[in-house]
């Protein structure tokens, strides 16, 4: 027996109340227990109407993810099934809604006759964002309810919809203000007063009346660039072409069948894996979660420049008042105009309105004053990336901000335990790592420092969360965990480029292998001269090896700063990217300086280096607890770095091929590559006895303390 569904009569009709906190996800247990009381209620004498609700926060969030890839997803009864008995019910069934209706949730909602819901529930099919399609109905009976178009839309992009939406599409019968178990009691009532029929999918055919002949070629070809390298999109229109040629039982089985060919994919776990990680990612070791966070009513910036600027955004797009302190009116009112450029841009594209333009312009203040901070419950500074000048900040906020005001740095490389020691108040500070464009990009790299009070760290995640930010909690280390891990990968990018490799087959190998952005091409972006600076903080570091980044650092020489001048691993014309033989000519020319032998490489090689490198130095960043735990660098590098979503981050990738393999590539460019792999190719500890001891990154616990 089990108490995950409440059986219970309401004079004619049967109510069966969905109670698995939090979301009802449906595994094993939660299925058996609704097939149960649905076949309750169907020999229930006395019942003529069923109602299926939710005690939970959410109507249902769909299948148990948890389940996937275990026998318990195909175990008896099977959500398909489940949905099937729904469909072939003799009584009418009402579905009533709220807080979401996602996956399985809306294909149990879709097999039921008639669909009730409050205004704040959202209606989807996000099954495409787990590598897979929607398999219990939801291709077939969707499109057959609300049309083609929308079908295609919500289950090729996952995204959900409104309940009005949903309303005026035929999705939702009828929109309540009130408990929708309550109305939908009374929904039923009125059904069976009126007579209203039962409404089997099955009795419905897809109308396909005004899809020309190449209609899905079409939708396949557009969903194009934005899709590049998933599998589950084009799943999910197969599906739905199925639907418009077969009757809904042959539909749904071949639903089923590709259903089960998506789930056993790599990218099905890869994705999958992330979606484990983000929620894992707000856990913090030797932090309770319920620790009383820091109220934020008031945020001050440090820097109007890009970052200051595109920092500001976020607080102001969530409606939180922000101070921008600049040292020189110019550079202020230059940021103020670039935040207002932003924001009129978005409403061009319809995404704003004119007055919410000046509703978020009129929550931006500038001042000239670092005083002005005094009232702020958090600071942010943007400013130089230099040690020096942010102890000048740290100095002074530490002499402006009000007691108990959270104090934190944008800082990218540089040491927050120093920077925290600036202070009288350590246990205040925390990096707050943006990434660029800091009003667009969703990773937020939570710098937790030696002394970072627990109350700082849940306040901060929780504000991530205010502004639309997926955080990951990092200890501290030069580059955290983002840059880190970017600096051995940029390392190999670049001495390729010397072995013989030229910068368009470095980036080509890499954006083959799925990457958003191939590194050198990513360098022209940022500048050649930023990735100078960082290498000229820390020669020390560096100097046993006379070949590293040199390439860089000669580009730099010649002024050939990447994109901003037009020249530096590529030439530019207009936005263009082309090789460019001098470049080749000059890696040639260093490799003669240098007796490094030039030869043809091939893109395997290009891959093994570059993401291995990537993988041993993650391996070392969780040895040392610098990252709690896997799923932390792969959601870092999936959402900081362009890494593909679909390979699951660097971790997830060598799991997929196996931590072996990964270990055995390291080892045999060590072996291959002389002197200069006796340098780098060291293999992680960590790796070696994932290795032998046969586990995967995944099976690691988390880290129980960062360093
Ligand atoms: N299967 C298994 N677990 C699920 C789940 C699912 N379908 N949906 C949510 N959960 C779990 C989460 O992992 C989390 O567990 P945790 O507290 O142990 O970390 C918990 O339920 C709450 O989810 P969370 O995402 O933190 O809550 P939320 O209120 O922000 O969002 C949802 C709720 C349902 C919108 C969101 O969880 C979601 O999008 N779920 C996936 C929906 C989906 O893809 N369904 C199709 C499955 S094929």
């Amino acid at each position: 027996m089990t108490d995950a569904v409440h059986y219970q009569r309401e004079g004619r009709i049967a109510v069966l109340t969905l109670d698995r906190p939090p979301i009802n996800a449906l595994g094993h247990e939660l299925r058996s227990a609704l097939h149960d009381a649905f076949r309750r209620a169907q020999e229930d004498a006395g019942a003529e109407a069923i109602v299926i609700a939710s005690r939970t926060r959410a109507f249902c969030g769909g299948a148990d993810i948890g389940e996937f890839g275990s026998e318990l997803t195909w175990r008896s009864p099977t959500l398909p099934e489940l949905c099937d008995a729904l469909e072939a019910s003799a009584k009418p069934v009402v579905a009533a809604l709220h807080g979401v209706a996602l996956g399985g949730g809306l294909e149990l909602a879709l097999a039921c006759d008639y669909r009730l819901a409050d205004a704040g529930t959202r209606l989807g099919l996000p099954e495409v964002h787990l590598g897979l399609i929607p398999g219990a109905g939801g291709t077939q009976r969707l499109p057959r309810i609300a049309g083609v178009a929308l079908a295609l839309e919500m289950i090729t992009s996952g995204k959900p919809i409104s309940a009005a939406k949903a309303q005026a599409i035929g999705l939702i019968d009828r929109l309540v203000d009130e408990d929708p178990q309550v109305a939908a009691l009374a929904y039923a009532e009125e059904l069976l007063e009126t007579g209203a029929p039962r409404r089997p999918c099955a009795g419905i055919n897809v109308d396909t009346s005004g899809l020309g002949d190449d209609h899905f070629a079409e939708v396949r070809e557009g969903l194009g660039a934005k899709t590049q390298g998933y599998v589950a999109p084009l799943a999910c229109v197969d599906a739905v072409e199925e639907a418009c040629r077969l009757p809904l039982d042959a539909g749904l089985a071949r639903e089923r069948e590709i259903f089960q060919a998506c789930l056993d994919t790599p990218q099905a776990r890869a994705q999958q894996h992330l979606f484990f990680a983000e929620r894992q990612a707000t856990r913090v070791p030797g932090v309770d979660p319920a620790t009383p966070t820091r109220p934020i009513a008031r945020v001050g910036i440090i820097g109007a420049g890009t970052m200051g600027g595109g920092i500001a955004m976020n607080f102001a797009n969530a409606g939180i008042p922000v101070t921008l302190v600049e040292r020189e009116a110019a550079a202020l009112e230059r940021g103020l105009a670039t935040i207002r450029k932003h924001y009129e841009a978005s409403a061009r594209k319809g995404r704003l309105s004119e007055a919410q333009v000046e509703e978020r312009m009129a929550l931006l203040e500038g001042s000239l004053d670092d005083t002005a901070l005094a009232d702020a419950d958090l600071v942010v500074e943007a400013v130089f990336e230099s040690l020096e000048v942010k102890r000048q900040v740290f100095e002074r906020l530490d002499a402006v901000c009000k007691p108990g005001a959270i104090l934190a740095s944008n800082t990218s490389t540089l040491d927050l335990d120093a920077i925290a020691g600036f202070t009288r108040r350590p246990q205040d500070v925390i990096g707050l790592h943006f990434f660029s464009p800091a009003n667009v990009m969703r990773l937020l790299e939570i710098v937790r420092g030696a002394a970072t009070a627990d109350d700082v760290i849940t306040t901060a995640l929780k504000l991530a969360r205010t502004i639309g930010k997926l955080p990951v909690v990092v200890g501290v280390c030069f580059g955290f965990v983002g840059n880190r891990m970017l600096e051995p990968y940029a390392r190999e990018a670049h001495r390729l480029v010397l072995e013989g490799a030229s910068p368009a087959q470095v980036d080509g190998a890499l954006t083959g292998f799925g990457l958003a952005m191939g590194p050198l091409a990513m360098y022209d972006l940022a500048g050649i001269d930023v990735g100078y600076q960082v290498r000229e903080s820390r020669r020390e570091a560096i100097a046993h090896d006379p070949s590293y980044n040199l390439i860089g650092d000669r580009l730099y020489a010649l002024g050939r700063y990447g994109q901003k001048t037009g020249r530096g691993f590529y030439r530019y014309e207009g936005r263009e990217r082309l090789p460019d033989p001098e470049v080749d000519a000059l890696a040639a020319e260093i490799a003669a300086e240098l007796g490094i032998e030039r030869r043809e490489i091939g893109d395997e090689e290009i891959v093994a280096r570059c993401v291995g490198m990537l993988v041993n130095e993650a391996a070392d960043i969780l040895e040392e607890g610098i990252a709690y735990r896997s799923g932390d660098c792969d959601l870092v590098w999936v959402n900081g770095y362009g890494f593909p979503a679909w390979r699951g981050g660097p971790l997830r990738y060598a799991d997929e091929i196996g931590p072996a393999r990964v270990l055995a590539d390291i080892e045999r460019h060590r072996d291959r590559l002389g002197a200069y792999g006796e340098m780098w190719f060291t293999p992680s500890p960590l790796l070696r006895r994932l290795v032998d001891e046969g586990r995967a990154f995944a099976d690691l616990a988390p880290a129980t303390a960062v360093s």
